[in-house]
């Protein structure tokens, strides 16, 4: 651990403010080590200054990870949960509010896990892609869950107005109604529902252009677009203790908030750094996106009227 006069040292760092509660987060700091040992030394973690924490852990499915090795005891691995969770709650501000993207097997002890430390759940989203690996025994898992926990329900960040999408109603049923309706959206426009999906939205494989070298648990740009926009505001901090390929910084940092990440491999982190550096590929891609999975039931009103 690299620690000088008592206070740990980055090992990558972007210069800038990280003091969110005057707007003013926009630094970049990256952390190499086991987020159980730096989260505490980190003085805005300690000092509970994070508006968010997005959170991306290792499943336990023996995945080749750099230097992590994924395969521990059952009983070790939900010890290691309950640890990191627990330094991620202290570490939110009162209007905080953490996501965690676990698939089926750990999910429940994680809600379980956060409800008893009197966060409220806002949302159990689910993200849906194409590619799972296939079987012949059991369906094929192609989710994964993202659980939205608040520390204060009645105090969080929202800004519904930040991730709209075209409603069904407009993009495929042409219905009037919704171009005049009155529930405080935009014509035509609607939030998301809790299940993602679609363009962009697959996993990271192949030639996708997001890809990135030696990760293949690479989270889409567009999700950590959605996450951040929705539920922090520009000069929040945001936390990621399993930093990856650096989907999470890339996207805050590109976002305009200021950013922290622990990351167990050097090598990871180092690149991860590289890429917050470089800037997302798909920055408001998701801008007005359509979802609807029923092709249009009538022409265009406009098209019909030629
Ligand atoms: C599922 S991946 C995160 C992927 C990331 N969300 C992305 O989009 O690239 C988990 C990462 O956590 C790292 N890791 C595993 N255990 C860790 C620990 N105890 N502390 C910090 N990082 C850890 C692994 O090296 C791996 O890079």
């Amino acid at each position: 651990m690299a620690k000088k006069s008592g206070t740990l040292k980055p090992t990558h760092e972007m210069k800038g403010s990280l003091r969110s509660e005057a707007g003013e987060a926009k630094g970049v700091r990256v952390y190499v080590g086991d987020c159980r040992d730096m989260l505490p030394e980190i003085p805005q973690v300690k000092r509970g200054e994070v508006d968010l924490v997005f959170a991306d852990p290792p499943f336990n499915w023996s995945r080749a990870y750099d230097e992590w090795h994924d395969k521990m005891p059952r009983e070790d691995y939900l010890d290691f949960t309950y640890a990191w969770l627990d330094l991620c709650v202290d570490a939110l501000r009162d209007h905080g509010a953490i996501w965690v993207n676990i698939p089926d097997d750990t999910c429940a002890e994680i809600v379980l896990h956060l409800k008893e430390r009197k966060l409220t759940m806002i949302n159990w989203c689910v993200w849906h892609y194409r590619f799972g690996q296939n079987t012949k025994t059991r369906f094929i898992n192609s989710k994964v869950h993202a659980l939205y926990f608040a520390k204060n329900a009645r105090n969080r960040r929202w800004n519904a107005e930040e991730v709209l999408e075209v409603s069904d109603r407009a993009s495929t049923y042409f219905d009037p109604r919704t171009m005049d309706k009155r529930d405080g959206m935009p014509a035509g426009k609607r939030l998301p529902m809790d299940v993602w999906y679609g363009e962009y939205w697959g996993r990271i494989q192949g030639n996708n252009k997001e890809r990135r070298h030696g990760h293949d648990n690479q989270l889409p740009e567009v999700y950590l677009e959605r996450v951040i926009r929705a539920t922090s505001n520009p000069g929040d901090l945001v936390l990621d203790p399993f930093l990856g390929s650096g989907t999470t910084g890339v996207v805050a940092h590109a976002l305009g908030r200021g950013f922290i990440g622990t990351e167990f491999s050097g090598a990871n982190a180092k690149r991860a750094f590289e890429r917050i550096e470089n800037g997302p590929i798909r920055l408001g891609a998701l801008k007005d996106a359509v979802t609807a999975i029923h092709k249009p039931r009538r022409k265009a009103p406009a098209a019909a009227a030629k």
